[in-house]
């Protein structure tokens, strides 16, 4: 193990918060009620982050592909993403959290927008924890995207297409302004990545924890982020 382990954590944790659903269903509960209790944790862990020397810690909140649920848990989340803002924004201010959101905004209510631009105004100076929502986010969705804009500077003389290369495309993603994760967490036991940060997460490490999200506490969280430091990351290379 290297002398420094302890200065070995992840720098950015990405989230993919699962099991709301099943944990109500577990106690018999619509499954709005596990998504209330569901963002009831994510406070618990943006607050636990600096403890555990998270700088940058990404969440998955609405999928691109979360659109084919009922209309009823839809619109459900869509007013708990609102009331979340409104509710949150002074804490999230106080406590020094930068909040900024990825996805795509263009299929998401006016409303809803005005206050994720709000929120991400309001915390712009701060830096403590760097807390990115990812709200109709999906990594195929953002590559698209990026790829389109990109196409169009080439198109306007901007970009020659013979400079394109590894470096150029994250410029273009949702995601410019973050470092890569070092850590993707999945919580409920499904062992898979549901389109989240595809390009990003190229050499992060997995960890697929079998709690539901809304059972997921700051202490699960602490134990899953130390555990990091034993890892032997190797980006590809032999190491001595
Ligand atoms: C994750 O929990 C939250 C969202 C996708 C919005 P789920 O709602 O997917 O919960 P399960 O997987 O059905 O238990
Ligand atoms: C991934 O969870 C999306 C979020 C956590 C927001 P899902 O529950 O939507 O993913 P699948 O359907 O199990 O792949
Ligand atoms: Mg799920």
């Amino acid at each position: 193990m290297p002398k420094d382990s302890e200065h070995n954590g992840p720098k950015h944790v990405a989230v993919i918060m699962d099991g709301n659903g099943r944990w109500a269903t577990n106690r018999k509960k619509p499954r709005l009620f596990g998504h209330h209790a569901g963002a009831r944790r994510v406070k618990e862990i943006v607050r636990a982050c600096p403890d555990v020397g998270v700088k940058y810690l990404t969440i998955f909140a609405f999928s691109t592909e979360n659109w084919k649920r009922t209309q009823t848990e839809v619109a459900g989340l869509m007013k708990l993403f609102r009331r979340y803002i409104i509710r949150e924004a002074n804490d999230l201010l106080a406590e020094g959290v930068r909040v900024r959101f990825i996805g795509d905004r263009v299929r998401l209510d006016e409303k809803l927008v005005a206050l994720m631009d709000q929120l991400e105004l309001l915390t712009s100076q701060n830096d403590k924890v760097h807390l990115t929502i990812a709200l109709n986010y999906g990594g195929r969705d953002e590559v698209a995207r990026a790829t389109q804009r990109l196409a169009y500077d080439v198109q306007a003389g901007k970009l020659k297409p013979e400079n394109v290369d590894e470096e150029t495309l994250p410029r273009y993603l949702d995601t410019h302004f973050l470092p890569d994760p070092d850590l993707v967490i999945r919580t409920s036991g499904e062992a898979r990545i549901s389109n989240f940060l595809l390009w990003q997460s190229a050499y992060a490490e997995y960890e697929f924890i079998d709690t539901l999200w809304p059972d997921f506490t700051k202490d699960i969280f602490g134990e899953v982020v130390g555990r990091f430091g034993t890892r032997e990351r190797r980006f590809g290379a032999v190491l001595a």
